[in-house]
């Protein structure tokens, strides 16, 4: 780039971008380390209002355990929002044909939005497949629609289209890479977003909504969720002339390709098999016991991968299953699968964490594990990771 005068604006335009692009990713690795924390957290209390909630109660307590169920679960949603916003959430990708998830998205609207806001809902029969987590992409578009209607407290127009596009080479960086295309926008003709915080409404809990009104998660997770599909959030907006949100999504190459889900045994008791868990936070260890031992199990425990070793390698037959963190002190988790491999190539490996990107780790690792685990998951999860050959790790 050479200095001129003329490139100027361009050049503070490109800084400026530079800058909002690094804020957002130092804020989504703070989003991450906060969910891993308190995923840690929930994944006991979880765990232990199923293991009360399978007794027999009165009624006074049975209403008191699904009140913190419902708490402890939300509390795990909104982690998810903030994961997926630190583009720590692997999402789930099959192709997926857009127009489907639009027409569902225009329902929604039609049957839960105040009458005086009016929908043009607007999209081809032939548009472009994209490879995306539906769930995912419901939930950019409702985000999106939910902000367009808060926008227009007096009614409007909300306008639903997409279309698919074959883009050039951009100009600059922060451009999107050549190619096709399917473009999802979300417009309407509310009050606009005043240029003062127009570099902040992606940021999380970021909100202009009162207090209890708005969690500020909602851009945050769009964005998060459309970044991680390879794909662009682009926003045009004039005060008091509405907002105008263009989504784009990389379209697959190959639409023929599909995915078969992996099969699940809901029968999923234990036999008296040894199984090992291995973790550093003892409420975790605790729990795990019980409900493994309330399955069927017999449970041995260690608090870090070099104790476990110990354990394992004087009963390396007997164990059918290790359960382990990802994180601990001494011996990190892979660390620990290794030694375990080399002391039994066949037992079954469980991994959990409280943060998908170590998936990834353990997958670039190239190290084999059977399952891998969420934190926070339910009890019935674990069962079914301990039987057979199904969880979310898929086969190398
Ligand atoms: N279509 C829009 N028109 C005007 N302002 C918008 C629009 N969409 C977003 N904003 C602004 O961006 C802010 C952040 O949006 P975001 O969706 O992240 O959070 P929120 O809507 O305030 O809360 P939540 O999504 O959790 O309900 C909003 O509070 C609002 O000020
Ligand atoms: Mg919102």
């Amino acid at each position: 780039m050479s200095g001129t005068k003329e490139d100027l604006p361009a050049q503070q335009q490109l800084a400026a971008q530079l800058a909002h692009a690094q804020r957002l990713e130092s804020l989504g690795t703070l989003a991450g380390g906060v969910a891993h924390d308190l995923n840690n957290i929930l994944a006991p209390i979880l765990m232990a209002i199923e293991l009360l909630r399978s007794r027999p109660n009165n009624a006074d307590d049975e209403h008191l355990l699904a009140m913190l169920r419902d708490g402890a679960r939300r509390g795990a949603d909104i982690i998810k929002q903030l994961l997926i916003f630190g583009r720590g959430m692997t999402a789930q990708r099959s192709p997926l044909q857009p127009r489907t998830l639009l027409k569902e998205v225009a329902r929604l609207i039609r049957e839960t939005f105040p009458k005086t806001i009016t929908l043009a809902p607007r999209f081809p029969h032939d548009l472009w497949t994209i490879e995306a987590d539906p769930a995912q992409i419901h939930q950019v578009l409702l985000n999106l629609c939910l902000n367009a209607r808060d926008a227009m407290p007096h009614g409007g127009r909300l306008t639903l289209t997409a279309e698919n596009a074959v883009l050039d080479a951009g100009t600059t960086p922060t451009d999107p890479p050549p190619g096709p295309y399917v473009i999802l926008e979300v417009a309407d003709t509310g009050h606009g977003i005043p240029p003062a915080i127009a570099d902040r409404i992606f940021e999380p809990f970021f909100t202009t909504k009162p207090p209890g009104r708005g969690t500020g998660l909602g851009l945050s997770t769009v964005l998060g969720i459309v970044q991680n599909h390879a794909g662009f959030v682009r926003v045009h907006t004039e005060p008091g002339q509405g907002a105008r949100f263009r989504v784009l999504l990389p379209a697959l190459a190959d639409p023929d390709a599909s995915i078969t889900p992996a099969s699940l045994d809901p029968l999923a008791r234990g036999n008296d098999q040894f199984v090992l868990v291995v973790d550093d936070e003892d409420c975790i260890l605790t729990v795990a016991r019980r409900v493994l031992e309330a399955n069927g199990y017999r449970v041995l425990t260690a608090a870090n991968g070099a104790e476990a070793i110990v354990t394992f390698s004087q009963r390396p037959a007997e164990i059918r299953a290790v359960v382990t963190d990802m994180m601990m002190p001494l011996m990190d988790g892979p660390a620990f699968v290794r030694g375990v491999r080399q002391l039994s190539s066949d037992v079954r490996i469980v991994a959990m964490s409280g943060l998908p990107a170590e998936q990834d780790t353990l997958n670039r690792s190239g190290l084999r594990v059977d399952a891998f685990l969420m934190k926070p998951f339910a009890a019935q999860q674990l069962m079914l990771t301990l039987q057979g050959p199904c969880g979310t790790v898929p086969p190398p």
